[in-house]
């Protein structure tokens, strides 16, 4: 039986399939190829270029395989982009999940772990913050994933497809051997626009406020690596297989760094001075987004290998200093 990942030659999907194929898993890679990366795409994986939007695609994908379970990456995840285009991503995600859940009940695969976000959350009302607080989303993306979690809740209860949902934080990093990366194009996370600075790609990183009620004035966030991530989703796979309720994770370190703090720290990874300046908010940032991460620690046993987050951008600067423009293809 092989485990169908939607989604997998991007940035978290490509890692999740290493991850899976380490530890003996056979997987089949379905990926329309419009954010992803062929390069990306793992060599031992069976790969369909396709869009889970087309039913007759995934009907032969479920037909040609023994696809037991489902982990579904396959989303638009730009904050900015989503406010500008929110049709963009009520099709790709939302309807994009009912074609893929559709697939899953008419061929008889009960088990789905989802790419969530901690954008589901909105401005929170305290931090840290745990599973059970507010869902009020900011902008089209939070909402679309948010509008899938509940998808999938009723197809649940319905269907008999049972989901695990994962509320990624700051997902930061990159495999340890540099060889699979970060890769967005426009670039908008912080750790690789920081990163460009000594790639010589960019003069200087621009800190959007420092302003905020915050120690040292810039946003708190928490960063996460994309290989504990990637377990997680291991994880909530064996959570399900053995029996598991549906059910709802955040996936964080519980520390907070600020953006400041991010760029002193990248100075030591690299050796090198990073310009910086200091320029408005960006509308929409929360002050501070930190994740209480006990459930998936007590439910799912998750126990992350890289809270230190110097070891976090020393991934990342492996893989960007190994790959100055990204991926090839
Ligand atoms: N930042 C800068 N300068 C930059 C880029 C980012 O100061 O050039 C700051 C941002 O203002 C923010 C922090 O760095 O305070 C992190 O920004 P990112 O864009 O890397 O990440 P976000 O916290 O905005 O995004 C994360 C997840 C999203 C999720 C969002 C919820 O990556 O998936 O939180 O608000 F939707």
């Amino acid at each position: 039986m092989a485990i169908l990942v939607c989604g997998g030659a991007g940035y978290i999907g490509s890692h999740a399939v290493h991850q899976l194929i380490a530890k003996g898993e056979e997987v089949v890679i379905v990926d329309n190829l419009q954010t992803g990366h062929r390069a990306a795409i793992n060599p031992q994986a069976k790969f369909y270029e396709g869009d889970i939007r087309n039913s007759d695609c995934l009907d032969k994908i479920f037909t040609e395989n023994k696809i037991e379970a489902v982990i579904h990456f396959a989303a638009n995840s730009l904050v900015g982009e989503s406010v500008e285009k929110p049709l963009k991503y009520f099709n790709n995600n939302v309807y994009g999940m009912q074609i893929l859940l559709e697939g899953m009940v008419k061929h008889g695969v009960d088990k789905i772990v989802f790419s969530s976000t901690a954008a589901t959350y909105g401005e929170p009302e305290k931090v840290p913050i745990e599973e059970n607080d507010r869902t009020q989303p900011t902008n089209p993306y939070g909402e679309s994933k948010l509008i899938m979690e509940h998808m999938m809740k009723w197809v649940s209860r319905a269907n008999g497809v049972r989901f695990v949902s994962l509320r990624y934080f700051n997902a930061a990093g990159a495999l340890e051997d540099g060889s699979i990366g970060e890769d967005h194009h426009p670039e908008t996370h912080l750790i690789p626009l920081i990163l460009q600075v000594p790639l010589g790609k960019r003069d200087h990183i621009t800190v959007f406020g420092d302003d905020y009620p915050t120690p040292d004035g810039t946003c708190l966030r928490d960063y996460i690596h994309v290989i504990d991530l990637a377990d997680a989703h291991i994880l909530a796979l064996n959570y399900l297989r053995d029996g598991g309720e549906s059910n709802i994770f955040n996936l964080g370190n519980g520390q907070g760094f600020s953006v400041k703090e991010m760029i002193v720290t990248a100075e030591k990874v690299t050796g090198q001075k990073i310009k910086t300046e200091i320029g408005a908010r960006r509308a929409g940032d929360p002050a501070q987004l930190i994740a209480s991460s006990d459930k998936a620690k007590k439910i799912l046993k998750w126990n992350p290998q890289f809270a230190d987050v110097e070891k976090v951008i020393a991934t990342a600067w492996k893989w960007h200093k190994n790959h100055p423009d990204g991926y090839s293809d």
